[in-house]
């Protein structure tokens, strides 16, 4: 299947997403599409791609003529609903639209009639099955997801996910394709969150249950994480950065999806922020205050505070990578790999369970399940395993 840097890319969606994708995949050397319904998507797109060039130009990565080239190398389109014909000549479609299953599948359905059926029809949903998006075209085998994290022109890791009908020749020419790319790729079942957007969920919860039981404010919480985890951001400002609305819809998605696992449950602090329009960065306000001359709490730098907090954080976010790995979700490399690449952890969450000893998490793990009795705290059968086998992950 030739899936190589003479292929023609359609990115479906001009938004946050999309337009990044366009832009990775412009400098990749492909002939890009970029349609959306929406003109004013479309617009906001290219001046940020121009924006996006110039700088590269100035900063001294790239020369004015290349600069001009890659740009050229993306057309601008705005088709009405379901209307592909403009993208007939892709071989791959990476589709980056509302994250909604019926709208995706009706999308899907009209596109492989529009397209080569040699072509690669792929979603960068973050948390639809892939499978379902799928089984509404005659080619399912051809359906594949290809999920880039944000922004996609700076994050490396792409989560490569076949669907059960995906077939293995679709998921090897996207892979292949990505890494030529320059990303780093992981395989991903097609489960709910995959690897990342499953494995970071405690990061999250984990700290806003601390919070709730009022053992620490958020910004000590934070400066625990950053300072005795050597995390590059605490979880509330994370939160506070990519969105409590977008970080509240996956938690609430993961939950449902995992058919209500008291182990996904969401907190009401950040369903709270939502409601109130809180949003974070983006509206000013959100666990922390961003508008000018707002002061925010100081941390209580106590190492007592911090020696209780992360590794408490640390141990339930080992469990879910331990969890994700009996699971079989991806593999051992893979899922250190996704974490480290995708979400900048310090350390790949296996690799870290080794280091501090898989029995000391399960020790933590089962303190803090005798303590609270809940699901959330319930130790993954394979930690379990591993600390009887007196074996490690590595
Ligand atoms: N934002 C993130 O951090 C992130 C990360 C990874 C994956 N994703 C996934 O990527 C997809 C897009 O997310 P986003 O954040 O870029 O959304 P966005 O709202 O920024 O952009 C979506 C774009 O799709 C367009 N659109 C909607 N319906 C359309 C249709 N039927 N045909 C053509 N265009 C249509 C909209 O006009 C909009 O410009 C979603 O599936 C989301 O789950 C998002």
């Amino acid at each position: 299947m030739a899936l190589d840097r003479n292929a023609t890319v359609a990115v479906l969606g001009a938004g946050t997403m999309g337009s990044g994708i366009a832009q990775v995949a412009a400098t990749a050397g492909h002939q890009v599409l970029l349609a959306d319904t929406f003109a004013g998507a479309v617009e906001r797109a290219r001046a940020a791609h121009e924006k996006a060039f110039a700088r590269e130009v100035e900063k001294g990565r790239l020369d004015a003529a290349s600069a001009a080239a890659t740009l050229g190398r993306i057309r601008y389109l705005t088709p009405g609903p379901g209307d592909f014909l403009e993208l007939a000549s892709a071989q791959l479609v990476v589709e980056a639209i509302v994250e909604d299953l019926e709208v995706k599948k009706a999308t899907f359905k009209r596109l492989e009639h529009a397209l080569e059926p040699t072509a690669v029809l792929a979603t960068n949903t973050s948390s639809l099955s892939v499978t379902a998006i799928g089984a509404a075209c005659d080619r399912a085998e051809r359906v594949v997801g290809i999920h880039f994290f944000n922004p996609a022109p700076v994050l490396p890791l792409v989560e490569i996910v076949p669907g059960v009908a995906t077939a293995p020749e679709v998921t090897a020419a996207a892979r292949a394709l990505i890494d030529a790319w320059g990303k780093t790729t992981v395989v991903a079942s097609d489960t709910p969150g995959f690897i990342v957007n499953r494995i970071a969920r405690p990061f999250y919860s984990e700290a806003l249950r601390i919070f709730e039981e009022g053992i620490a404010d958020k910004a000590t919480i934070d400066w625990a994480i950053r300072d005795a985890g050597g995390f590059k951001m605490g979880p509330f400002e994370l939160m506070d950065l990519i969105g409590n609305d977008i970080n509240y819809a996956v938690s609430l998605s993961v939950f449902e999806a995992f058919g209500y696992d008291p182990r996904y449950r969401p907190f009401l602090t950040q369903k709270k922020l939502v409601e109130a329009g809180l949003l974070g960065r983006k509206t000013g306000r959100g666990h922390f205050d961003y508008r000018a001359g707002a002061v925010n709490p100081e941390p209580v730098r106590s190492n007592d505070l911090a020696v209780e907090i992360f590794p408490r954080v640390l141990a339930v976010l080992v469990n879910a990578a331990v969890d994700a790995l009996f699971w079989r979700v991806a593999t051992r490399d893979d899922i250190d790999l996704a974490m480290t690449k995708g979400v900048n952890y310090p350390k790949g969450l296996l690799r870290w369970a080794d280091d501090i000893g898989p029995g000391q998490i399960l020790e933590r793990l089962d303190q803090l399940h005798a303590e609270y009795g809940e699901d959330r705290y319930r130790a993954s059968p394979l930690l379990r395993r591993v600390v009887r086998e007196g074996r490690t992950f590595y």
